[in-house]
């Protein structure tokens, strides 16, 4: 783009074409604001935080790290893809290699935009914003081209209605299958279909990750399915 500095007009025409190609414009940074971290951090408390822990460092072998990532921060559009329609297959970050599976997240553009900006700005990364037009744009060219798409192929299905004398009652929703059940105290131990076991609290729904699969056990669906 400052191939352009000649004229005033050459800057205007570049960026005019730029942007009618591209959400990305080539060599601008989008502003980043404080409102638009917050929201994202929030977001990241709520979306991520269950596999990439509270300051962004993963968990070693299993979730890569989102804290200082090479991978995260050396293409942003990869990265926006990643949410809209998820992200599975080896991966090498900050020199480890991942071969994991991340479901899509379901967040609309607003909100990839700012958990993105919020991950892009945290964490010891030194990005810029991500804006509603970038992640629409990635999204458009995804898996599930809309929101809306990725909505309906998410949806849980109703819950059956209770038999006589008995209530039910949503507690959680596992980011993975559950094969297997078995009962502490006060909690619910779930067995997923990789091998995760997750401990879900039913009186307020909290649900923590006690064991990644891949941390005990090689995936093997004939000992878990
Ligand atoms: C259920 C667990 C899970 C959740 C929830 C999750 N991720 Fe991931 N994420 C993963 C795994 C596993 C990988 C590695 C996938 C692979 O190996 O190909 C990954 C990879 C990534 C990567 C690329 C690798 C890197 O470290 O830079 C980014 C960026 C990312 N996740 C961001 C997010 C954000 C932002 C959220 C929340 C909006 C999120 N993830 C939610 C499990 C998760």
């Amino acid at each position: 783009m400052h191939l352009c500095l000649k004229s005033r007009t050459g800057i205007l025409v570049t960026f005019a074409l730029a942007s009618a190609a591209s959400a990305f414009a080539a060599e601008s940074t989008n502003r980043i604001s404080s409102q638009q971290v917050s929201r994202g951090k929030l977001l990241y408390l709520q979306h991520c935080v269950i596999c990439h822990q509270a300051s962004g460092q993963g968990a070693a072998g299993t979730f890569p790290p989102l804290a200082k990532s090479d991978f995260l921060m050396a293409d942003k559009e990869r990265s926006i893809r990643a949410l809209v329609e998820g992200l599975s297959g080896p991966i090498t970050v900050n020199g480890r290699n991942y071969d994991g599976a991340m479901p899509p997240v379901v967040l609309n553009d607003a909100q990839v935009a700012d958990v993105l900006t919020f991950v892009r700005t945290t964490f010891g990364n030194n990005g810029d914003a991500v804006t509603v037009a970038e992640a629409k744009q990635v999204r458009s060219t995804s898996r599930f081209r809309t929101y809306e798409a990725l909505l309906k192929a998410s949806a849980y299905p109703p819950l059956p209605k209770a038999p006589p004398g008995f209530s039910v009652r949503e507690v959680a929703r596992l980011p993975a299958h559950g094969t297997r059940l078995a009962t502490e105290p006060n909690a619910l131990l779930v067995l997923g279909e990789r091998g995760d076991i997750w401990r879900v609290e039913p009186k307020n729904g909290q649900i923590t990750q006690l064991l990644p699969g891949n941390s005990y056990c090689a995936p093997n669906r004939a000992h878990l399915g």
